[in-house]
């Protein structure tokens, strides 16, 4: 089968920043050798752009993207200084930071902006757990890794996959069969051996939405809320992900539930990690909705 992701080495000059963006961390850069495909990542390409976005070259070609059609120039200025609507197109999941603390002003800036978010109805639901120290996300990550090492261990089982399915839901189901454990799989030798973290990312903060499990409708109202959170990072210079890994992992153990000070009878639904970018990317990416059908 051919690779999904191809490099032009006429131009290409290693600087690597395609594989350091790679929500995967797919590519593998060395200035002797070149770029490497992991054999065990190449196929799991999720066709993100970020690749393609970042590279100063458009060396990186992966297939079904095109640089013609599928990225646009960025709008020039800081995200706080443009319009609304050109500072949500510079916007772009970030993974990679500067080691630089994001300090409480700031932080604050960012629970005040999602304070702002429409709730579905009254009585206000959503708790937040803002982590400023770093030291306690690096804490947090052998606990994770255990989570989906032992994930990884029931989905091999036909009665742990059953069970799983039961307790989740058969679209939850879905999303664990076909991404979460197969990028796991992926994912979690080098997490182990403690040389990459592919999951909370050495991000300097992470915000956690959590809510009172017999609250009503937190899960619609928690995902708007940190849409403002992620929004308000971009225009504040910051960059920030959510991370869907982060909240079934504290769900499923109970020393990560005490670290991040989650009570026991709340559920943890999104996790925000934030920090400074690293990298600044050299084009927009587009994406197109499913389908717009206009009745006018
Ligand atoms: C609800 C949600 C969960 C996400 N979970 C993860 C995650 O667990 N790990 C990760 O690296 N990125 C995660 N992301 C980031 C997406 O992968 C990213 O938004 C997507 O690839 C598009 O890239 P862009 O945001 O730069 O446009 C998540 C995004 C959303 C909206």
């Amino acid at each position: 089968m051919k690779d999904q992701i191809s490099i032009n080495y006429e131009t290409c000059t290693l600087c690597g920043l395609c594989g350091e963006v790679c929500p995967n961390l797919t590519m593998k850069v060395d200035r002797e050798t070149g770029i490497t495909l992991r054999s065990n990542r190449k196929d799991l390409c999720i066709k993100c752009g970020q690749c393609m976005a970042i590279c100063p070259f458009k060396s990186i070609q992966v297939a079904g993207l095109s640089y013609d059609t599928d990225f646009f120039k960025l709008p020039k200025g800081k995200a706080a200084n443009l319009p609304f609507g050109e500072m949500v197109k510079t916007r772009r999941a970030i993974r990679t930071y500067k080691d630089q603390p994001v300090s409480t002003e700031v932080l604050e800036k960012i629970v005040e902006a999602i304070s702002f978010a429409p709730p579905s109805f009254t009585p206000l639901k959503i708790e937040l757990v803002v982590v400023q120290d770093t030291s306690v996300i690096r804490k947090a990550l052998p606990e994770m890794i255990k989570v989906y090492d032992g994930l990884l261990k029931v989905m091999r089982n036909p009665i742990g996959r059953l069970i799983i399915r039961l307790k989740n839901g058969a679209e939850k189901f879905k999303v664990v069969e076909g991404h979460v454990a197969p990028m796991m799989q992926s994912r979690l030798p080098e997490l182990k051996q403690g040389v990459e973290d592919t999951i909370t990312r050495y991000a300097p903060a992470m915000i956690i939405f959590h809510a009172h499990r017999d609250a009503e409708k937190y899960e619609t109202d928690i995902n708007i809320a940190m849409t403002y959170g992620f929004l308000a990072a971009h225009a504040l210079g910051l960059g920030g992900s959510p991370i869907d890994l982060v909240p079934p992992a504290i769900q499923n153990n109970s020393a990560l539930q005490e670290m991040f000070s989650i009570p026991v009878e709340n559920v943890p639904v999104a996790a925000l990690i934030l920090g400074y970018p690293k990298y600044r990317y050299q084009r927009g990416i587009k994406r197109e909705l499913k389908s717009v059908a206009w009745i006018d």
